[in-house]
């Protein structure tokens, strides 16, 4: 049986590779980014899924689904302005992934089915830090968040939780890894200035994290809550997913620096 051994969530600043290659050791987020690797290297994941939120690079208005899984081979990154890190190319777990979106069609989530990924920065800035060996398979999930109407955050917990309930009935014996990526308050491109955030709502978020009351952030975090909180806050979506599969385990790292949340779960316990 597949086993939930571990979560973690980070933002996925475009610009963080480069600044942290000009001043290596020198960043916070580096350092935020360096707990979580540590937590992920113990745990020994043998696949990641991923939540992200697509950022135009997949998708766009002619066809941008609610959710939508990866069934893929290999994906590679995708040039992006802003976003200078090496190009990596990464292996999917086409089999486990083909699987999930079965188990989600039959427990009522109608993902949609994507066989052909480029891979963007929301998920290769956070494992350019953790994974940078890049060797261990992913299966991406993408949300719409980023042209609303958005999923509901309550939605979003509940596919976790079918997503939990897909790795314990798989009949193989992966260890498996849960990434949320995102930040929690940010505006991109105004008009507010991207130095702004919600302060308030991230330390509400990162308050109910700390007890694990994760349903308390689903509730919370409705559309008209995220849109205040930036133009970008719904990323906190791909949270509200992972958060769903945690089965109320409280974190092992838990830091923010302003709308930017880090966050680590050991579930070695079943947890
Ligand atoms: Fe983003």
């Amino acid at each position: 049986m597949a086993k939930i051994v571990t979560a973690f969530g980070t933002p996925h600043t475009p610009f963080l590779p480069e600044q942290v290659s000009k001043a290596p050791g020198q960043l916070k987020p580096e350092a935020m980014m360096n707990e979580v690797r540590q937590r992920l290297e113990k745990a020994k994941p043998d696949v990641i899924i991923v939540f992200t939120s697509d950022h135009f690079v997949n998708f766009f208005y002619d066809h941008f689904p609610a959710f939508c899984i990866g069934v893929i081979d290999e994906a590679e990154t995708t040039p992006e302005t802003g976003c200078n890190m090496p190009h990596y190319s990464l292996r999917g777990h086409k089999k486990m992934a083909a699987a999930l979106h079965r188990a989600a069609l039959k427990s009522n989530f109608d993902l949609a089915t994507a066989q052909e990924v480029k891979l963007e920065h929301t998920i290769m800035v956070p494992l350019h830090f953790i994974t940078p060996d890049m060797n261990i398979p992913i299966i991406p999930i993408y949300n719409g968040g980023l042209a609303p109407p958005a999923p509901s955050a309550r939605r979003c917990y509940s596919l976790g939780r079918m997503v939990r309930r897909f790795v314990e009935d798989w009949d193989g014996d992966e260890r498996v890894a849960l990434m949320a990526s995102g930040s929690v308050s940010l505006e991109v491109g105004g008009p507010r200035d991207t130095s702004w955030f919600d302060e308030p709502w991230v330390e509400t978020v990162k308050g109910l994290i700390r007890k694990g009351d994760y349903q308390g952030v689903a509730r919370r975090a409705t559309e008209q809550k995220m849109l205040a909180a930036g133009n970008v806050a719904h990323e906190l979506l791909n949270w509200t997913t992972v958060f769903g599969a945690l089965d109320g385990a409280l974190p092992d790292y838990l830091d923010s620096q302003r709308g930017s949340v880090f966050a680590a779960w050991d579930l070695e316990d079943g947890r």
